[in-house]
């Protein structure tokens, strides 16, 4: 997809569809949609008068052949209410008008933003979600769904004069929104086309081209460092575990300037081991590599967007199987930091492997971490699928992650982690256990037992069981893995520096 700058009046342009959106308010037509409306004859008014036309949220109106202009399509998008418009709202309203028009053999369409939307944050906002919107994945099937496509997307409407900034934003767009996509084609591969040793494979081809440094751990580096605890989930399968390492240097770093590690979960498929998960929607746990991704995907973009500061991907990746020397409920595992852990439910194994990636990360010179993970069922029942749940200490670090999130439209949403959960994983064998004890609180125990790891170390954890893979497919985005969090990781890592 082409994206390109457009100084034209839209009146002139001769796309296959011109697309703009309309609040949910009682003066619909206002702005640039009152230039259109008298452009076509006053065909929107009438519209809006008659009911047809509401600015419900992602309300779609179609007008062929308008009058008065040269595209061929009138494309009317409803932006819901005003006050609850954001730039995540612009993501949904271009991607949207990409799925739309896509299924209707458009090839080129003209998108014009409202006239407060007319700025460079905007404009990135539009570009992501028109590269997200076009993702489909059909690598499988021989009978290709996705073969239509938009091949150029013109912006309309901002001043020529602001071109350079806007060019600078649409290219930033497009990074975030490739990366995105380069980790939703991860999180999609079976897990039979996508090993610990595939991944790796992967995440060095993507180094490579990104210029980035890599260093892959393999059983025998793993086994020196000690990392038990990564090592007691990867011993029931074949398939050997792999510590996948990126790092982003910046030209100059500033002396004492912090390290941001970026630690994902990638749990290549998770059969439960021997506390073994029930066969019914198990094929899902391909995407418990969801966290890793994200990490590869956020390191991706940043390696192009340069921030002054170091960033590294720590990716512990390996299968969760019932092997016959898989480890056992009761057994007990001593981390690379030298805590012991009694291992009472093998199914909680994601946060065994990072515990030991946590350590890896300090050890490596991280000043700060932040974590993602598919990592409880319980986050579902807290948040469902909507917020991704965000945990960490000190408060004020969690916040500045919170800030990003609201500040690119992703949800996320604070959950506690009192000193009080801390109890719950006690252990009567070893240090803690990898389980809470007690009912209820299972995405907070999780939580607690990651930040036994991290310790003092500035932290945060985002729990994205819920929110990294789409059941059903949304007007802006197809069903199946989401690429959630790596647009807030890239905005706090950019503004870290
Ligand atoms: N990978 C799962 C969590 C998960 C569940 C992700 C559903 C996506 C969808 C994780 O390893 C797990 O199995 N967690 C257990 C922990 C429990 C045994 C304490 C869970 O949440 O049930
Ligand atoms: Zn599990
Ligand atoms: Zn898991």
């Amino acid at each position: 997809m082409q994206i390109q700058f457009e100084a034209q009046p839209f009146s002139s342009v001769s796309a296959d569809a011109i697309v703009t959106y309309v609040f949910d308010k009682d003066s619909r037509v206002e702005g640039a949609v009152t230039e259109l409306d008298r452009a076509t004859g006053g065909r929107i008014k009438s519209l809006s008068d008659s009911g047809e036309l509401t600015g419900k949220s992602l309300e779609m109106t179609l007008l062929h052949f308008p009058a008065g202009i040269a595209a061929q399509r009138l494309l009317l998008i409803g932006a819901g209410k005003p006050e609850k418009f954001s730039n995540a709202s612009l993501r949904h309203i271009s991607g949207a008008a990409v799925r739309y028009l896509k299924s209707r053999g458009v090839k080129h369409f003209a998108f014009l933003p409202g006239e407060k939307e007319r700025t460079p944050a905007a404009a990135q906002a539009i570009v992501e979600g028109l590269l997200h919107a076009e993702y489909e994945s059909d690598k499988y099937q021989t009978d290709k769904k996705n073969t239509k496509a938009i091949a150029r997307v013109s912006l309309l409407g901002f001043s020529a004069g602001a071109r350079g900034e806007i060019d600078a934003a649409v290219d930033r767009g497009k990074i975030i929104g490739e990366s995105q996509n380069f980790a939703r084609d991860l999180i999609n591969e079976p897990s039979n086309h996508l090993t610990p040793r595939m991944l790796a494979a992967k995440a060095e081809a993507m180094a490579k081209e990104a210029g980035l440094e890599i260093d892959i751990l393999d059983e025998k580096r793993i086994t020196e460092l000690k990392m038990g605890a990564l090592l007691g989930v990867a011993q029931g399968s074949e398939e050997p575990p792999r510590l996948i390492v990126v790092r982003y240097r910046p030209a100059q770093k500033k002396p004492g300037a912090p390290v941001l590690g970026l630690v994902g979960k990638a749990v290549t498929f998770d059969t439960g081991g021997i506390s073994i998960k029930p066969a019914d929607g198990m094929e899902k746990m391909k995407y418990d590599m969801g966290g890793g991704a994200t990490m590869l995907g956020a390191i991706r973009a940043l390696a192009r967007l340069k921030p002054s500061i170091e960033v590294m991907a720590v990716v512990p990746a390996t299968e969760n199987m019932p092997g016959g020397r898989a480890q056992k409920p009761g057994d007990v595992q001593i981390a690379m930091s030298g805590k012991s852990i009694e291992v009472i439910n093998t199914d909680a194994e994601g946060r065994l492997i990072l515990a030991d990636a946590i350590t890896y990360a300090k050890k490596l010179g991280c000043t700060h971490l932040v974590d993602a993970a598919t990592l409880t069922g319980a986050i579902m029942v807290a948040l469902a699928n909507i917020n991704v749940g965000a945990f960490g200490t000190p408060r004020e670090f969690l916040d500045r992650l919170l800030e990003s999130a609201r500040a690119t439209g992703e949800k996320m949403w604070p959950m506690p982690i009192d000193d009080e959960y801390e109890e719950m994983i006690k252990s009567n064998i070893a240090d803690i256990r990898n389980t809470g004890s007690g009912k209820g609180g299972g995405a907070i125990t999780a939580a607690w037992f990651l930040k036994e790891f991290a310790e003092d170390t500035p932290w945060v954890h985002l729990d994205i069981a819920g929110t990294a893979w789409l059941e059903e497919s949304k007007p802006y985005a197809a069903k199946g893995p989401t690429g959630v969090a790596i647009p807030t990781l890239i905005d706090f890592a950019m503004k870290m520096s």
